[in-house]
């Protein structure tokens, strides 16, 4: 991924705030829970986007700026927590779940906690607009689960719809990242729509991969199951296009006991039929659109990362790939 020295230096500041901002004083047992998902860290992408998005308009990595890429992450760590309760995930990032660990009760809890200190901490370090636009996005959030949910097990869902699911449920905390980085660096309104549109796209981007690994990548290489969408019922929009009439009829007769070797079946027939290609070449014009998206800025390093991550983050996914 590309990277710069003022994004190197400033990441371990956000790294440190994560970890302040998720740790009680008071009952140390809620950081045993959620140093479980803060330590296991992840890609900092949303991050890397907000402090070169900072960067980039206004020419520094201020604290509001650190405190709006902790902010997304910590909000990004939570909905995961909850997020692998919902899907009975047991592993993620290669360390088991905390619902894997120590149950329902723990995750929804933990979860809650990391949001609360969120919003406490862009309420009271970043500002009340800060604080509003990082709640609605938690509200979309919630909105873009709710209709994954309505579809579970469907296997007549229009890729549309998964579209309109995954706008909310990742786009939205790209977007408002992207967001922020245009509030702290004061930028106008028409920057702070473009970095809103290049902040929904690279959602977009973001989770169409993520749901072409989880059927085109082994289990190994993910940190967490392969397969695991299709054995939820979260039919995604990269199978929703490549789906067969056969393997549908499938879905729509065997979907919710699929057998491992059932499921090992299709996984087997998706990759060896027009799926990745096909989603790779979505995904190559969606990179396109998202560096398009950016503002007419000067020229500079910052920039250029933020010109040069969503093709540098398709690549990476592609990878993965089997
Ligand atoms: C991961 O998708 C899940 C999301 C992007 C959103 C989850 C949102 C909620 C559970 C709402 C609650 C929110 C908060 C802030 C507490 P995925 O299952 O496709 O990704 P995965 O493959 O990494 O599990
Ligand atoms: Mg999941
Ligand atoms: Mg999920």
């Amino acid at each position: 991924m590309p990277t710069i020295p003022a994004l190197a230096d400033a990441l371990p500041v956000v790294e440190d705030e994560i970890r302040r901002l998720a740790t009680s004083s008071t009952l140390p047992i809620v950081n045993t829970f959620s140093g479980r998902i803060t330590a296991a860290g992840g890609k900092r992408l949303r991050s890397m986007l907000i402090l070169s998005g900072a960067l980039a308009l206004s020419g520094e990595i201020g604290p509001r700026a650190v405190t709006s890429a902790a902010c997304v992450e910590l909000l990004h760590a939570g909905s995961l927590v909850h997020d692998d309760l919902m899907d009975n995930a047991v592993e993620r990032r290669g360390v088991r779940t905390v619902n894997a660990e120590w149950g329902a009760g723990p995750a929804v809890l933990v979860g809650d906690f990391m949001l609360a200190r969120a919003s406490q901490a862009a309420l009271e370090r970043i500002s009340p607009f800060a604080a509003g636009k990082l709640a609605a996005a938690v509200a979309d959030l919630v909105e873009g689960q709710v209709l994954e949910v309505l579809d579970l097990f469907d296997p007549h869902r229009t890729p549309e719809n998964a579209l309109r699911s995954i706008a909310l449920k990742t786009g939205a905390l790209f977007r408002v990242g992207c967001v922020l980085a245009a509030h702290v660096a004061d930028a106008d309104e028409e920057t702070t729509v473009r970095m809103s549109e290049y902040g929904a796209h690279f959602g977009l981007l973001f989770q169409i991969l993520d749901d072409l690994l989880d059927l085109a990548s082994t289990t190994e290489r993910l940190g967490k199951p392969a397969g695991n969408d299709i054995r939820q019922g979260v039919y995604t929009f990269p199978l929703l296009r490549a789906v067969t009439d056969e393997q549908r009829e499938l879905l729509a007769t065997r979907g919710r006991e699929l057998t491992d070797a059932e499921v090992a079946g299709l996984l087997h027939e998706l990759r060896g039929s027009s799926l990745v290609p096909d989603t790779l070449a979505y995904c190559t014009s969606l990179a396109a659109q998202t560096a398009h998206a950016l503002p007419d800025l000067p020229e500079s390093d910052a920039l250029g990362v933020l010109r040069e991550l969503p093709r540098a983050y398709l690549d990476w996914a592609a990878s993965r790939i089997t």
